[in-house]
């Protein structure tokens, strides 16, 4: 009896999940992915709730370039305010979020390999009229960052007209193409950080979000 339950346990947990598959054949082929509804609109206002209640308390800072030992505060390069968030005191807005990408840590780690050993997340906000110009996400820090991970806290009502995309610029045969996304709430951008230049478009008004990194040893 105990036995079968244990096999179907580990039925289960082996089976496939065919959500993190499509990011895994998505990755694959064009090195990002777009998920719509990655997280539902409740588990979205509930973040949105707390970065804006950190916000207003002033907990933000400035995001900076460069690495962490010569930061400068550039706003012709990025205008927008960050804040670090710490897991091991996440609240419960936040302990739902990082189950989540836990979870997809472990999936990507069980059936490719993908040595994932570490993650660093922030909230982001871009006030109004601000923006990321073109850039690799590796200069930030070091070159452990695999895989960057954007998930938009943005109201239900959020409009194209607001701007804010994320430009992802592609090459393919030496022609380069230009993806832009809109920051639509719930959507989650999964690319290779190393792999693809983007930017974020200037934003007409307030943009929310939580931008992360998946990092190897
Ligand atoms: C970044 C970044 C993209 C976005 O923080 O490095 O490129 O859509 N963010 O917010
Ligand atoms: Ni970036």
């Amino acid at each position: 009896m105990s036995e079968s339950i244990q096999e179907l346990f580990e039925q289960l947990e082996f089976k496939e999940n065919p959500l993190y598959e499509q990011i895994i054949q998505d990755i694959l082929e064009k090195k990002y992915s777009i998920i719509d509804g990655f997280f539902n609109e409740a588990e979205v206002a509930i973040l949105r709730s707390q970065l804006l209640k950190k916000y207003e308390e002033d907990n933000f800072k400035k995001a900076a370039i460069g690495n962490k030992t010569s930061e400068v505060i550039e706003r012709s390069i990025r205008g927008d305010f960050i804040l670090w968030i710490n897991e091991a005191e996440a609240g419960i807005a936040e302990k739902t979020y990082f189950n989540k990408i836990n979870s997809l840590i472990d999936y990507l780690n069980r059936t490719c390999f993908m040595g994932i050993l570490a993650k660093e997340f922030h909230y982001a906000v871009y006030p109004e009229g601000t923006f990321y110009k073109r850039h690799l996400d590796t200069f930030q820090n070091d070159g452990r960052r695999k895989l960057s991970m954007v998930c938009y806290l943005n109201d239900e009502d959020w409009k194209p007209e607001n701007g804010g995309e994320l430009a992802i610029y592609t090459q393919e045969n030496g022609e380069e193409d230009q993806i832009n996304i809109f920051p639509f709430p719930g959507r989650v951008v999964i690319f290779e950080s190393q792999e693809l230049e983007h930017e974020v478009k200037p934003v007409k008004v307030p943009r929310l979000s939580i931008t992360g990194w998946l990092k190897t040893r």
